[in-house]
């Protein structure tokens, strides 16, 4: 089976760290984001990926390479001279598939049983099956309604009321001929025109419901949050550098409270990390600094005495000595 991960998005709402690295490729403790949505999929066999891509295309080459050496799978990468939307850029590679296709939102962090949702999709004889995941509030997203068969009512994006209910989750199960609705080489998105237009025509589209770990980590409160899930051990997810989940006070004074994700970084005397924080490769952290509930990312230098929570600083930024930071992104 094959499958498409949509990663053209110019992830808006996570800049400045959007600037210089597409939403996609952004570390999640330390790795790639994508990594963590293609060893999901190579765990359930689907080894056979593209990455649709347009904002910073150039970016995603070099992770496929890497990929391929480190996972042994096939991964290509396309790119739209346009942005063609959700359904345009999958539309685009229709000549590529052979059959039931697996589509990703490509800032989706989860631990869904795709095997589950595959299975349901074919029980269900379903040309779309969308991936569902109930939240309190579903303005962010897309509300999704079933019947009592879990058959797909109507396609509700970004509800302008608060509302709980069960969301598009942002992975489909898709029959390739569904795509033939879409004009080619047109902007056309799945939320507002194919899903829509499908259940205009009664086309049989299915809610597979999971309760499995799942977060959109597209805002910089969310990223940090996909931070202290995989840390705290709620999410499952592969991480670079060591996780220290008890308490220690080195010699010089350094104190870790638990959990930390270290990396090779040089970190100065009296320095305190933690807790729920990340480290990235290469940093380096000021004598006598202060991080929680933050993020550093590779070659970051926090100067001495820096107090940072609930922060986010991007690669090779640097923060100076004595700053104190809550709630900030710095790039
Ligand atoms: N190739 C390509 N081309 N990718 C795109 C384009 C495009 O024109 N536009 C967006 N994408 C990619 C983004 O990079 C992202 O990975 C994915 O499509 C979804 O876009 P977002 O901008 O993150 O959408 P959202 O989070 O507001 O809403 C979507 O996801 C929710 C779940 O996280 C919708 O699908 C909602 O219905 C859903 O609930
Ligand atoms: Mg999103």
């Amino acid at each position: 089976m094959k499958s498409l991960i949509l990663a053209g998005g110019l992830g808006t709402r996570l800049r400045p760290l959007t600037d210089r690295i597409p939403k996609s490729l952004l570390p999640i403790c330390n790795r790639p984001f994508l990594e963590h949505q293609i060893r999901l999929l190579a765990a359930y066999g689907v080894t056979d990926s593209t990455l649709l891509t347009g904002y910073l295309a150039e970016d995603f080459a070099p992770f496929a390479q890497q990929m391929r050496a480190l996972l042994g799978i096939e991964l290509r990468v396309s790119t739209e001279h346009k942005p063609l939307g959700t359904a345009g850029a999958v539309r685009s590679r229709l000549d590529d598939l052979d059959g039931t296709t697996v589509v990703l939102n490509g800032d989706v962090l989860t631990d869904l049983d795709l095997g589950e949702a595959i299975d349901f999709h074919r029980a269900k004889g379903a040309a779309v099956t969308i991936v569902l995941t109930p939240v309190d509030d579903a303005r962010p997203y897309g509300l999704v309604p079933l019947d009592a068969s879990n058959r797909v009512e109507a396609f509700l994006e970004k509800p302008s009321e608060l509302v709980a209910g069960n969301i598009n989750a942002g992975t489909y199960v898709l029959e390739p001929e569904v795509l033939s609705e879409v004009p080619p080489d047109e902007f056309w998105q799945f939320e507002q025109q194919l899903f829509p237009s499908l259940l205009e025509k009664h086309a049989p589209i299915f809610g597979f419901i999971s309760d499995s770990y799942w977060l959109d980590i597209g805002t910089p409160e969310r990223y940090l949050q996909a931070h202290f899930d995989i840390l705290s051990g709620r999410a499952r997810a592969s991480v670079d550098g060591t996780v220290v989940s008890d308490a220690q006070t080195m010699t010089d004074g350094t104190t870790i409270v638990p959990p930390v994700l270290l990396s090779h970084a040089p970190v100065g005397p009296g320095a305190t990390l933690g807790p729920l924080t990340s480290i990235g490769p290469g940093s380096h952290i000021g004598a006598g600094a202060r991080l929680e509930r933050s993020v550093i990312h590779a070659g970051a230098d926090i100067g001495e005495g820096a107090v940072l929570r609930g922060s986010i600083v991007g690669r090779d930024a640097r923060v100076e000595p004595g700053a104190e930071l809550d709630g900030a992104v710095v790039a």
